[in-house]
């Protein structure tokens, strides 16, 4: 299993680690512009193998996408991060051309991998994948829901004042700070309705910090969050390399499902090793209908504004 991520700055080396400590990859390819770069990060990640217990090689490589050839899968973290006060979406003049090119890159040299997308604004950069490539929509990744239901369920956890591992929750729609849709109606504390546990007023809150959980990091770091988004990557490439038919929230493009068409925005999937397998359809309350819905109209905003950048 050979997964190539292009982008060597903090969430792809996180990216590149995570999936090495978990030792399902027999290798890992980290691509980066910045000349050594890619190759001094590689070469520190494997100065821990012996330390961390894994077999899973990694190789840095500056510019070279011949290096990247016959991988499995490939995420794409290229691109600039977000500064304090800045949106996801203001970043579609830089990222929309890079995306593009190493989208187009990563293929010619692995025409049967599958794509999965982090960088932002990651919608409509995921949207951009297919406009641009011929790549079957089932191959086409993108990862904020991940994420975003970490946070939610991190969030949800410090209301109940409870164990992360007895916390269930997923968070829908778009992954930026007004379109994400955390579905309380879903969560749960060890098969319980959270909502038995927490009152509305506490609820509303749980998902006013998840929806700006990348901002609030942004704010305390001064650049964007990389261990949690690493580690969301690294689960939706674990799912797929090994087959695990796990659901997440992911980017997909929309044929009719939640009643969205031509977009990409996150619903939840079965993730496997065709890439996303199943769209699963659950029920949504009339809120996280509308809520759905406006974020849906955000996400087209800013994909409107790709003809224009890309
Ligand atoms: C975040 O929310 C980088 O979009 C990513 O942290």
């Amino acid at each position: 299993m050979k997964v190539t991520v292009v982008g060597a700055g903090a969430v792809g080396a996180s990216c590149a680690e995570y999936i090495a400590i978990k030792d399902f990859a027999s290798e890992v390819v980290l691509l980066d512009i910045k000349e050594g770069y890619a190759e001094g990060k590689a070469m520190d990640l494997m100065q821990t193998a012996s330390l961390n217990g894994f077999d899973t090689k990694i190789t840095g490589v500056t510019g070279d996408y011949s290096k990247t050839a016959d991988s499995d899968i490939c995420v794409i973290t290229s691109g600039i991060p977000r500064k304090p006060g800045m949106t996801r979406e203001e970043l579609i003049g830089i990222n929309a051309g890079i995306v593009k090119t190493v989208s187009s890159s990563l293929i010619e040299h692995s025409p049967d991998t599958i794509i999965i997308v982090v960088s932002n604004p990651m919608d409509t950069m995921t949207y951009l994948v297919h406009q641009s490539t011929d790549l079957p929509k089932n191959r086409i990744i993108g990862m904020g829901g991940a994420l975003d239901s970490a946070r939610f369920k991190y969030r949800l956890a410090e209301a109940l004042g409870a164990p992360i591992s007895d916390v269930d929750g997923m968070v829908i729609g778009g992954h930026s700070d007004t379109g994400m849709v955390p579905l309380v109606s879903h969560a749960t504390r060890n098969s319980v309705k959270v909502s038995e546990f927490l009152s509305e007023e506490r609820l509303e809150q749980v998902k006013e910090d998840t929806k700006v959980g990348g901002a609030t990091l942004t704010k305390l770091l001064g650049t964007s969050a990389w261990y949690a988004p690493g580690a969301a990557v690294s689960a939706l490439v674990q799912a797929i390399a090994c087959d695990q038919k796990k659901i997440f929230p992911c980017s997909t493009l929309l044929d009719g499902e939640y009643g969205l068409s031509d977009i990409c925005i996150g619903v939840p999937v079965v993730l496997g090793k065709n890439g996303i397998e199943k769209i699963v359809d659950i029920p949504l309350s009339d809120a996280e209908k509308a809520h759905m819905q406006s974020s849906a109209e955000g996400v087209r905003k800013t994909n409107g504004l790709l003809s224009v950048e890309a």
